[in-house]
């Protein structure tokens, strides 16, 4: 089973999210165990504080090294930040990390345990990411007042990767991103829709047809929207030649 443990100053944030769908069988069916802590329960000062003025002056606050690495290091178990490598996953949720994709997200699904720490305000102490964390990571180049939304990003995107997570165990695998290439359309009925018509070759039932137009477009979606993941994809020549004729 993989054990989430989240680390934020607003737990209850977190407390309706992973109530639904997915997130919420996979709770239920013991595929995963999904904690948010309160950073302030390992303060040693009477006020609770977990942030503090920066060196060097400058605005806003920065979240104190000693509860993170206190909370980290009782919640996976290791005596010193130096002995979690093989513990657990450490991910510092930042803007400055490198981008989620769902490479990482397979990544993460493998490992027993995965601690979220979420900063607020003008982020963490350097330390943390220099010397608690595994992983520093963004979930896109934009700034968020908090890490709980990304945290909570992770969290979805990593569970349903899960053996079992989904009603079927081929879902996950033609998804967006999973070969490299966003996803092909998907039409349900009615056939016509506002003068709409479901494309023909759908309608027939000759599933290589069907797999063969799905390729064509789920590259041309790829080509208009994402044409920086083609760059990454292996293509037969075929398709080459067939991007290349392409005119959106
Ligand atoms: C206001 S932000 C701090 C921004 C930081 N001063 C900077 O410019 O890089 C507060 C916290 O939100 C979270 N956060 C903001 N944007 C994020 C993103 N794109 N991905 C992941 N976490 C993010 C991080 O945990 C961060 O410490």
């Amino acid at each position: 089973m993989l054990r989430f443990d989240i680390i934020s100053i607003f737990p209850d944030y977190f407390s309706a999210l992973f109530e639904f769908g997915i997130v919420r069988r996979a709770r239920a069916g013991g595929l995963v165990e999904i904690n948010a802590h309160d950073l302030r329960d390992w303060t040693q000062n009477n006020h609770r504080a977990v942030d503090d003025r920066p060196f060097g002056g400058g605005d806003g606050m920065v979240l104190k090294p000693e509860p993170l690495f206190a909370a980290v290091e009782s919640l996976t178990g290791a005596q010193q930040a130096s002995e979690l490598k093989d513990r657990a996953r450490v991910v510092l949720l930042s803007p400055q990390g490198r981008v989620f994709n769902q490479k990482l997200a397979v990544e993460l699904s493998q490992a027993e345990q995965v601690v979220l720490i979420c900063g607020r305000y003008e982020g963490v102490d350097e330390r943390v990411a220099e010397h608690l964390v595994s992983d520093e990571i963004s979930i896109g180049d934009y700034v968020l007042s908090g890490g709980e939304a990304a945290a909570a990003v992770l969290v979805d995107a990593i569970v349903r990767l899960l053996p079992g997570a989904l009603g079927s165990e081929t879902s996950a695998v033609n998804e967006s991103f999973s070969e490299g290439l966003l996803d092909y359309p998907h039409y349900t009925r009615p056939p016509e829709f506002r003068g709409r018509r479901v494309p023909e070759v759908l309608l027939g039932g000759n599933h290589a047809e069907i797999e063969a137009w799905r390729r064509r477009a789920a590259l041309k979606n790829t080509k208009r929207n994402r044409p920086d993941l083609l760059a990454r994809t292996v293509l037969s020549e075929a398709e080459k030649s067939w991007l290349d004729d392409e005119h959106d």
